[in-house]
């Protein structure tokens, strides 16, 4: 049997650069579920379909093959047999990622694939419904959060490091929306699955909510 931890949380919490390190610490494969819906979501930029068209949407995802790869550790998501790391990190996409993937379709497909790949290998696996939908009989639980505030701050940080200029009130406007969306929507909204442990990472270093992540993985499978 695979070893599987889940992690879900909003937008910027920091799942995947903690899951990165545990996936590595640990000799996990790190599956970041994000990184799917936005492949997706670029393939419906790609096709000129909007957010809203939800027909087109549940019809045309049929046609995005997305498949995933390790290379030294690291996700490859290929669109299409195209590796499209390199495309999905925009703040379109990811808006287009959080409209998109409240279609039924477009969930139906990429969950089918996180749970292949969760029963081969041992994963962490990050994303909003991991505990609740995907793998509800996960090994570990984490549901991991930050204030709206801290997260802005966060992202605000790594866009001006890029030498983009930005403004903070309105990236915490986005993050806010963005997760109301994610928490409100029909099907597998962001909540917390009644056996995950709720880690608020808004006054915690990296390092410390990696720890605690790997002492509740190693006293699972001590067991
Ligand atoms: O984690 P991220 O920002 O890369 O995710 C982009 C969007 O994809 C997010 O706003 C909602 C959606 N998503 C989802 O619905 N379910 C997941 N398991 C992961 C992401």
């Amino acid at each position: 049997m695979s070893f599987n931890v889940a992690i879900d949380g909003p937008a910027g919490a920091g799942k995947s650069t903690i899951a990165k390190k545990i996936a590595k610490k640990m000799g996990y494969i790190y599956v970041d579920t994000g990184a799917m819906y936005r492949a997706m979501a670029l393939f419906f930029i790609e096709n000129g379909i909007k957010a809203e068209e939800t027909d087109k949407i549940n019809t045309k995802c049929k046609d995005a093959d997305i498949t995933i790869t390790h290379e030294n550790g690291e996700q490859i998501v290929l669109l299409n047999g195209k590796n499209v790391n390199g495309m999905i990190r925009t703040e379109e996409v990811g808006n287009m990622a959080s409209a998109s993937s409240v279609n039924r379709e477009v969930r139906e497909k990429l969950v089918e694939l996180q749970q292949k790949l969760a029963k081969k290998t041992d994963v962490i696996m990050d994303g909003r419904d991991i505990g609740t939908v995907v793998l509800p009989q996960a090994d570990v639980k984490i549901y991991l959060t930050a204030s709206s505030a801290v997260r802005a701050k966060r992202r605000y940080d790594e866009l001006t490091a890029k030498g983009e200029r930005v403004d903070f009130d309105h990236i915490e406007q986005r993050i806010i929306e963005r997760d109301h969306r994610d928490m409100t929507r029909e099907i597998s909204p962001l909540k917390q699955a009644e056996d995950a442990i709720r880690v608020d990472s808004s006054d915690m270093g990296i390092d410390e909510v990696v720890d605690t992540i790997i002492k509740l993985c190693q006293n699972k499978q001590s067991k």
